[in-house]
């Protein structure tokens, strides 16, 4: 758990140049996606990901989509909420060094400031009074949620976030939180075990399931991840689809677990009001999120925040027509379809999805969808 405050005061940011070379990347838009995303155009950018995802441990998810997100915008101050292997604050931080040169060469005193802290998201609000006061009153300019799983996190087995190694059934985000995976299928009441199987894990099989784990509780129950991934072994061993069948369940059931052990949903939900509050005006929230369940929340939270009633999209864009001059998208080609509220601007109609060749290159990025909001 980690969040990245940096930020540099500044009179004046000039960021033309980056926005035409933005502009030039894309080339024409890929239709696919089908009705729930927009594949990114973005040229996909495999020198910047060696500059700043570290290959080796984790790669940085729709890195070039995120730079463009904050590239058009005076960023004076910026908040990873999930800092990881840092490599998408590298990079944003490292393309306004870029395109500061200019005011950098003025001689102007130039002060960058960077501050870690290891909180739940949903306490950013504290952490932002922490580092100043001020920056709860004024805003930050840019902030970003990366809902993924840090590489180094799943290949840790002692984290028990794996369902190929071995490991104690954890799988805790923040390591001095109370509840483990092992509480819930030992101790919750079946049905609780049923509902999360079913509802986080979007498991068809969860009645099943939810069976043999109570089950298992008269055997001294389960405590390793090696113990759960036997029992779904044993549950699916007739089903179609062999070692890949499992494998599927497993995920599944690992995902809903993970999800109740950190109250991940109420979070999210809770994290994205306290961020959009904490913007400042023109401001804007960008979030990876990479499941359904987590895309739902933020695609309903954002309609909310920016006071659009569900529904009344296309109307909300047409009767705040006048505003949407403030957004420049004829310099910001990412932006393909807006919805515009009285508080803000979803800026991703429909969510962004990574190209093509990302997905190629990383397949746990195919899951993967941004969507962004500004604040008026
Ligand atoms: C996918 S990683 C982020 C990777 C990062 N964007 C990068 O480029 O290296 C997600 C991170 O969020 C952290 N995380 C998950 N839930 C969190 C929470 N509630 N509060 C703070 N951090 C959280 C995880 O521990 C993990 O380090």
């Amino acid at each position: 758990m980690a969040t990245a405050v940096f930020y540099h005061y500044h009179r004046f940011f000039h960021q033309s140049q980056q926005k035409q070379e933005g502009q030039a990347k894309y080339q024409g838009r890929r239709g696919g996606g089908g009705e729930a995303a927009d594949a990114s155009a973005k040229e996909f950018d495999g020198e910047a990901l060696l500059r700043f995802g570290d290959t080796g441990s984790h790669i940085p998810v729709m890195l070039g989509e995120v730079l463009d997100v904050f590239a058009s915008i005076s960023l004076r101050s910026f908040v990873d909420c999930t800092l990881g292997a840092a490599g998408h604050t590298s990079a944003v931080r490292s393309s306004s060094d870029q395109y500061n040169m200019p005011w950098h060469s003025c001689g102007l005193n130039a002060e960058l400031k960077i501050h870690t802290y290891l909180k739940n998201y949903r306490d950013i609000k504290y952490v932002l009074r922490e580092v100043d006061e001020k920056l709860l009153t004024l805003g930050v300019d840019g902030i970003l949620m990366d809902l993924g799983m840090s590489s180094m996190q799943v290949n840790n087995a002692e984290r028990g976030f794996s369902v190929l190694s071995n490991g104690p059934l954890d799988m805790r985000m923040d390591p001095q939180a109370s509840l483990k995976a092992e509480d819930i299928l030992n101790s919750w009441p079946d049905v609780e075990v049923g509902r999360i199987l079913r509802e986080y894990g979007d498991e068809s099989n969860w009645y099943s399931l939810q069976g043999k784990i109570v089950k298992a509780r008269q055997k001294g129950g389960l405590h390793f991840t090696g113990d759960l991934v036997h029992l779904i072994q044993a549950s699916t061993s007739g089903t179609k689809g062999g070692r890949q069948g499992w494998i599927k369940t497993a995920t599944r059931v690992f995902q809903a677990l993970r999800i109740a052990v950190n109250d991940e949903l109420n979070t999210l939900k809770e994290t994205l009001y306290a961020c959009f509050d904490c913007l400042a005006p023109g401001g804007r929230l960008a979030v990876i999120s990479f499941h359904s369940l987590e895309d739902r929340i933020v695609k309903q939270t954002f309609l909310d925040l920016i006071n659009c009633s569900r529904g009344d999209e296309d109307a909300e864009v047409e009767s705040y027509a006048m505003d949407l001059r403030e957004i420049d998208d004829d310099n910001e080609a990412w932006i393909i379809r807006k919805i515009q509220g009285l508080n803000g601007t979803i800026l991703t109609k429909r969510p962004i999805s990574p190209s093509q060749e990302e997905e190629k290159l990383n397949r746990r990025s195919r899951s993967a969808k941004l969507r962004v909001i500004q604040k008026v």
